[in-house]
């Protein structure tokens, strides 16, 4: 059986495949492996061996049968993380006794776009010109509105195959702007699955001829941007009282409001401007049921007292372990109360 090793990297992934004797589900059974970090750019000097960590199984929806991906994080030879292994880290946050105590769910909406391979527009518009207006495209059906939708449900279809808790899908605002959501993913798990599903969408696209972007704002102008909502619930916001936690919550974060915008997502500026659904980058504004706030907050879960919060700041582009894992740190552990 065939095994697809997924390192993370910033914004892209890399790949690597090796056979394995029979099949496995359970990472710490697979080998550790290594490759040339100075191919990758993830290593510099004398030394450039790079180890691969196995972390998460999914099934592979391309080889199926008992073939796996493999979800790795990086090492140097002497044990350390190297610089673009974000997952350490959020796998440390994690792994403190008050924030798995708290036993924090996610849910990612993950917008991308479909470009045209060679002029990097997007699909469905006419080349070097625009379609109608923002208006009709969101959710919508039919040849004038909807632009891939047969890679769109093809990448649905292979993410449920692979065991990813991948949610839905949808059109979105701008012609050729889709989301998936992934969720509720507890803890590191948000970060595994979201990184897969965004794999199995360049391998999807590859196949298609389509070009994938996580661009936050890939059309400047009258178009929306490219975003990665992300919903936060802990065990406190989603228990009686849990309205209360969630005001706690946003205040920190409003305290951190700089620091998180800082490492969500490179571009983002370009799309939090205050329009087309976003809040200025440089302010945050929290409420309820407003699309236009930095963090917003569910009518349902102001009416029941209790539930979970959406952060609308990160970019498209972000990196979930990077995301997921500071919300938790900023929330429930602050600064102060991080062991290192
Ligand atoms: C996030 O919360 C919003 C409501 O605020 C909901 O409409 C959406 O489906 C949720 N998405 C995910 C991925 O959990």
């Amino acid at each position: 059986m065939f095994l697809t090793l997924l390192v993370t990297l910033f914004d892209a992934l890399d790949i690597h495949n090796q056979t394995l004797p029979g099949p496995v589900d359970d990472p710490s059974k697979l080998p550790k492996w290594n490759f040339d970090g100075s191919s990758t750019g993830q290593a510099t000097g004398d030394d450039s061996e790079v180890i691969l960590c196995p972390q998460a199984i999914f099934k592979d929806p391309f080889r199926r049968g008992n073939n796996i991906l493999v979800i790795c994080d990086c090492y140097a030879p002497n044990g350390e993380p190297i610089p673009s292994n974000k997952r350490y880290n959020a796998a440390r946050i994690f792994g403190h006794p008050d924030v798995k105590a708290e036993e924090p769910w996610y849910g990612i909406e993950q917008e991308y776009t479909l470009l045209q391979k060679d002029t990097n527009w997007p699909i469905g518009w006419p080349l070097g010109g625009y379609p109608g207006p923002q208006g009709p495209y969101y959710c919508a059906a039919g040849a004038e509105k909807s632009y891939g939708r047969d890679i769109v449900d093809a990448h649905y279809k292979a993410c449920l195959y692979a065991g990813i808790n991948i949610g839905g899908i949808n059109a979105e605002v701008m012609p050729g702007q889709w989301e998936f959501q992934v969720g509720p993913s507890v803890g590191i798990s948000a970060g595994d699955e979201l990184w897969a599903a965004r794999y199995i969408l360049e391998r999807i696209t590859e196949i298609a001829g389509v070009v994938v972007s996580f661009d936050p704002k890939p059309i400047p102008g009258e178009w929306n941007g490219a975003g990665a909502h992300t919903n936060y619930s802990t065990k406190s916001m989603r228990s009686e009282g849990g309205y209360e936690v969630i005001k706690k919550a946003i205040q920190k974060l409003e305290a951190r409001h700089m620091e998180h915008i800082a490492a969500y997502g490179e571009g983002n500026e370009r799309r939090l401007t205050g329009r087309h659904e976003t809040a200025d980058i440089n302010t945050f504004v929290w409420g309820v049921a407003n699309r236009g706030a930095s963090v917003r907050v569910g009518r349902d879960t102001e009416k029941e007292g209790k539930g979970y919060f959406e952060d609308r700041r990160p970019a498209s582009n972000m990196d979930p372990y990077v995301v997921t894992s500071m919300i938790a740190e900023t929330t429930i552990l602050c600064k102060a109360g991080l062991s290192n």
